[in-house]
C-alpha cells in the first residue's frame, strides 16, 4: 500500500471513495465539505491510499483554532477519512490514521481533533479532549466522540474551545443531527450504566 499526497488527477477517484464511504451520493456533504475546505483556504494536507493502482482511501487535515486563555492557538482537524466500502477492514484507515499523524507532527501544530469513535481512535493514538480540558465545537459532537492526539509543539495553557473552519458549517457537517445524536446518545447512557453497575 502507498500513501501519498493527493495529485490533482486523483481528485475525481478520491471524492467517489469518500462518496461511497459515507453511503452520499457523488457531490454528498462530505465531498462538499472538502471541496469548501480547500476553496476556503483551511485544508493542510490531504492523503490518499492507493493499492495495486486503485485509490482506496483518502483522509484530510485542515487548520482549525483552540480559542486558548493567552492567545488562538491554530490546530487541525483530521476529517473525512474514508476508505472504499469493499477495501475496508484490511489496515487502510489505520495506515492512512497514522500517516495523517505524522504528516500533522510535521506542520508545528500542537493538537489534531476529530469527531469519531473512542474505540477505532482511541486504538489509533487518539484520546478524550475533553478530559484534557478542550471543549466541543458543539454540543451536537456526543462528548466521547471528542477526540485529540497531542503532539510535540503541545503545552498545557493550550486549551479552550476548539474553533472549526466555516467550510464545517457552511455545508452543516459538524457533529450530529435528532434523531441520529438522539440515538448515539441513547447507546452512550446505555454503555456508561454498563460500566458503573
Ligand atoms: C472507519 C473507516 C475509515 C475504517 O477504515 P478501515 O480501513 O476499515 O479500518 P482498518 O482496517 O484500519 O481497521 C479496522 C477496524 O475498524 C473497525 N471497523 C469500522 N468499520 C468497519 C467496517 N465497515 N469494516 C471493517 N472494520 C471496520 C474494525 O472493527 C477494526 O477495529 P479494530 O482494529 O480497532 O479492532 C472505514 O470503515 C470507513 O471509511 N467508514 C465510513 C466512513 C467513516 O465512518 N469515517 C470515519 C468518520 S469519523
Amino acid at each position: 500500500m502507498e500513501i501519498r499526497a493527493v495529485r490533482p488527477a486523483d481528485v475525481p477517484a478520491a471524492e467517489e471513495v469518500i462518496a461511497a464511504a459515507f453511503g452520499e451520493p457523488p457531490d454528498g456533504r462530505v465531498v462538499r465539505m472538502v471541496r469548501a475546505l480547500q476553496t476556503g483556504g483551511a485544508a493542510r494536507a490531504s492523503l490518499v491510499a492507493v493499492v495495486d493502482g486503485d485509490l482506496v482511501g483518502h483522509v484530510g487535515l485542515s487548520r482549525a483554532w483552540v480559542d486558548a486563555r493567552r492567545e488562538l492557538v491554530e490546530v487541525l482537524v483530521l476529517s473525512p477519512l474514508s476508505v472504499r466500502p469493499d477495501r475496508q477492514g484490511r489496515g487502510v484507515g489505520t495506515a492512512l490514521v497514522a500517516a495523517a499523524l505524522e504528516a500533522a507532527e510535521g506542520t508545528g501544530a500542537p493538537a489534531v481533533f476529530l469527531e469519531g469513535s473512542p474505540d477505532y481512535y482511541g486504538r489509533r493514538g487518539f484520546g478524550f479532549a475533553s478530559a484534557l480540558g478542550f471543549e466541543r465545537p458543539s454540543t451536537r459532537v456526543p462528548d466521547p466522540g471528542f477526540q485529540v492526539a497531542l503532539l510535540s509543539p503541545y503545552q498545557p495553557w493550550m486549551v479552550g474551545r476548539l474553533v472549526y473552519p466555516e467550510a464545517f458549517w457552511t455545508t452543516d457537517t459538524v457533529g450530529l443531527r435528532d434523531p441520529e445524536l438522539e440515538r448515539v446518545e441513547a447507546q452512550i447512557a446505555a454503555w456508561r450504566a454498563d460500566r458503573s453497575a
